[in-house]
């Protein structure tokens, strides 16, 4: 696409003016933003950038190590990633309250960050994967206001970076053109959006290891079936949820008593309204029947058919 390798060559070059021999940090979350960011930063500066992944343990199935995969083994940047589950469940183990979960990833997240941006000496940049809707929409996002959305990358409040953000033109679309063009896999060229406190805000009330096991094994057999089926990209989210209640249910000879999962998936333009996917039968059928035979602890399946508003996208 010519398009978007004059896009390329043109940032490629202004980034490498602007930083000199100096010092860039990135946040790499996993996401469609943050990689193509950091994909095009090294590109220009190679070196001279440094990203940041923090594995709090909230992740789905098998994504940290793919994130780790990618960025140091394929584009061989500097990827300091940094395994920080266990001190991501003391700080957010025994929390219930869904404000207070995402203020406790949240604060624990710009700790760790700093801490690794110290240790680098000096650093002057930090790369930002906003896009064009975010800077016109700031301000005016409901769900903004409405949860305090903590967007893992988020600025440390008192260090002073000068921000590069390379995709503040782009939509989302020409993003993963971009992406792609860099030579980056389409999972991660398509993801679906996930938020920052991950599994975390899809556990109601208190997170376990337990729990977590199950929503992430839950997750992984949605996921598997969503894009077997060739609807992941059509959905705009579909995951796992776990509330914690149990009901009662029969297997075998016996009677269980077991935690329900509950699938949302939804299509929306851009997360401010979004309606249920209309998901074949057959596939529910099979994410069902799926959940309740591989994952244990689980007894039943549960589609969530409301559209947003009233409801949100997550459950907290
Ligand atoms: P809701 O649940 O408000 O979500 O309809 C709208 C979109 O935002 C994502 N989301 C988050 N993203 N940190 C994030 O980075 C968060 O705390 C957070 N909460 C929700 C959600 O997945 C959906 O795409």
């Amino acid at each position: 696409d010519w398009t978007m390798e004059s896009f390329i060559e043109a940032q490629v070059s202004e980034i490498r003016k602007r930083v000199g021999k100096r010092k860039v940090l990135c946040a790499l979350s996993g996401g469609v933003d943050s990689s193509v960011a950091a994909v095009l930063v090294h590109r220009a500066v190679g070196e001279q950038l440094t990203c940041v992944f923090v594995d709090h343990g909230f992740m789905r199935k098998n994504e940290a190590e793919s994130v780790k995969k990618v960025f140091s083994q394929k584009f061989r940047l500097n990827l300091i990633f940094i395994d920080a589950r266990q001190r991501f469940l003391d700080k957010v183990g025994g929390v219930s309250d869904p404000e207070a979960k995402r203020k406790a990833i949240g604060h624990e997240f710009i700790r760790l960050f700093e801490d690794e941006a110290r240790k680098l000496g000096q650093v002057d940049f930090l790369v930002q994967g906003t896009l064009y809707p975010d800077i016109v929409e700031s301000g005016t996002d409901t769900a903004e206001t409405i949860k305090s959305h903590h967007n893992v990358g988020g600025l440390p409040e008192d260090m002073e970076f000068e921000l590069i953000e390379p995709l503040r033109l782009l939509f989302k679309d020409e993003v993963r053109k971009v992406g792609l063009s860099l030579g980056l896999p389409e999972e991660v060229v398509w993801r679906q959006p996930f938020p920052g406190p991950g599994l975390a805000i899809r556990i109601l009330g208190e997170v376990t290891e337990e729990k977590l096991e199950i929503v992430r094994e839950a997750d992984a057999v949605i996921l598997e079936e969503i894009t077997g089926a060739g609807l992941y990209r059509e959905v705009w989210q579909s995951f796992a949820v776990l509330p914690s209640v149990h009901s009662v249910g029969v297997m075998g000879d016996g009677r269980t008593y077991a935690y329900p999962i509950v699938l949302r998936a939804v299509t929306s333009e851009d997360a401010m309204t979004a309606d249920w996917a209309r998901l074949p039968y057959e596939l529910l059928e099979r994410i069902s029947t799926r959940i309740v035979n591989e994952v244990s602890g689980v007894n039943r399946v549960v589609y969530d058919i409301t559209t947003k508003p009233p409801g949100t996208i997550e459950w907290e």
